[in-house]
């Protein structure tokens, strides 16, 4: 049985994995500290199951005596980190924040596990701590570059991307110097439930439903390679089970999509949605397919984000060769669940989206 400490459970990916893995691992206990930011929302984890197992904790990661008190009283073994300042757009227009949470944030987490796991009185020798990381501490690739491996060597574009691969980095400093039990995994974009609509998928969906343009970066041509969330968390399972200590592991979808092509796919998605349930028409009066438009006329191209990494695409041999690692999700089905989901959780998207999650936030911890 683990007793597991998930940092930046109430985020998106972070959600999706404290499910799954209650979910999964009944006996399990699952302690979540998140400091709530505007990405972080409580109501991510309303229907968590086996309540008895799950302890939701306000704070912050760089709050190291807060860390340690939270891993002694819980006598937690397993530390899985999430935590961080997730949106490339924000660390172009305010990097400090970035810095803070994912560069001394990992710091102090870092600093907190060896404190109570390796130098307490009493050795926590069954310990593990696994990062989240990306796949943009890779940098850029061009149209026939072979995929990023774990050996592909780190060149970070952007001040998100940079404060992601100096935090990596104290991870595997904090293995090799003191023996602390590491992992990471380096995943590509992930997509789902949950997601915040300031990313593209989320973004695209909700401003259909509301006639609102669809901007396009630059050409639209940048690639990503896109993994149903569900499947991450899988991945980081097969990590904690069996991967090996001190090591980087890549976790992808197989499935590259240029932005433009994505959002394509969504509209006509939404359209056949609206054709086949026509109470979407009454419930989204604005939305183009409600009046039989074409939904990517919405779509206007717009100046490009600073510093725009071309494309990513994740060689996940490695994963999958040593722990059996194989996406479930299809994009197909995944995509298709994703616009269901957008659909049917109105209420959740338009109270992150209205602030009105963030004033209820700031009555319930101020
Ligand atoms: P998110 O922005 O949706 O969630 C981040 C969570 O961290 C929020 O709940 C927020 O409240 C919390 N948080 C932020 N600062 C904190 C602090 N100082 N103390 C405690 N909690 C804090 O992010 P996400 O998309 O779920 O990403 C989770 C992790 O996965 C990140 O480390 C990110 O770098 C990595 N990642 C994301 C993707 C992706 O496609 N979204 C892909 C690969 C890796
Ligand atoms: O690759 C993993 C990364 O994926 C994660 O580490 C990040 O936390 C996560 O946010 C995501 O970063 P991206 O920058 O790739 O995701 P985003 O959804 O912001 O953008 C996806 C692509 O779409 C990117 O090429 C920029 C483009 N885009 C984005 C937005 C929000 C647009 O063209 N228009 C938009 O409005």
């Amino acid at each position: 049985m683990k007793k597991l400490l998930v940092t930046g459970g109430a985020g998106f990916i972070g959600a999706n994995f404290v499910h799954y893995w209650m979910e999964k691992y009944q006996a399990d206990k699952i302690v979540v500290l998140d400091a709530l930011t505007y990405a972080g929302n409580i109501a991510n984890l309303d229907n968590v199951k086996y309540e008895g197992n799950f302890t939701f904790v306000h704070g912050d990661i760089c709050d190291q005596a807060f860390v340690e008190k939270i891993l002694v009283e819980h006598k937690i073994d397993t530390l899985v980190h999430f935590a961080a300042e997730s949106h490339v757009d924000r660390s172009i227009t305010g990097p400090d924040a970035f810095i803070e949470t994912n560069i001394m944030g990992t710091y102090s987490l870092l600093k907190a596990a060896k404190k109570v796991w390796l130098d307490g009185d009493t050795v926590v020798e069954e310990h593990r701590f696994h990062h989240v990381s990306t796949d943009e501490v890779y940098g850029t690739l061009s149209p026939t570059d072979p995929a990023f491996t774990e050996d592909t060597a780190y060149a970070p574009n952007s001040p998100y991307s940079a404060s992601k691969a100096a935090s990596d980095h104290l991870v595997r400093a904090y293995h090799h110097t003191y023996g602390l039990n590491v992992t990471t995994s380096n995943c590509s974009n992930n997509y789902g439930p949950f997601h915040f609509p300031e990313k593209l998928i989320p973004l695209v969906i909700t401003n259909i439903l509301h006639d609102k343009a669809l901007p396009i970066y630059g050409d639209g041509q940048q690639i990503r390679d896109w993994l149903y969330v569900e499947d991450h968390a899988y991945g980081i399972d097969l990590v904690l089970q069996n991967g090996r200590i001190g090591e980087n592991y890549n976790i992808g979808g197989n499935n590259e999509w240029a932005n433009i092509d994505i959002v394509k796919r969504i509209s006509k998605l939404v359209e056949q949605e609206f054709v086949k349930n026509t109470g979407l028409a009454t419930r989204f009066p604005l939305a183009k397919a409600a009046i039989e438009q074409n939904t990517d006329s919405l779509i206007t191209y717009v100046k490009d984000r600073p510093g725009h990494d071309r494309r990513y695409a994740i060689d996940a041999t490695k994963t999958n060769n040593e722990l059996g690692y194989m996406p479930k999700e299809s994009f197909d089905t995944g995509i298709a669940k994703t616009v269901q989901w957008y659909l049917n959780n109105e209420a959740w998207w338009q109270s992150v989206m209205d602030g009105s999650y963030q004033n209820w936030i700031a009555e319930q911890y101020s």
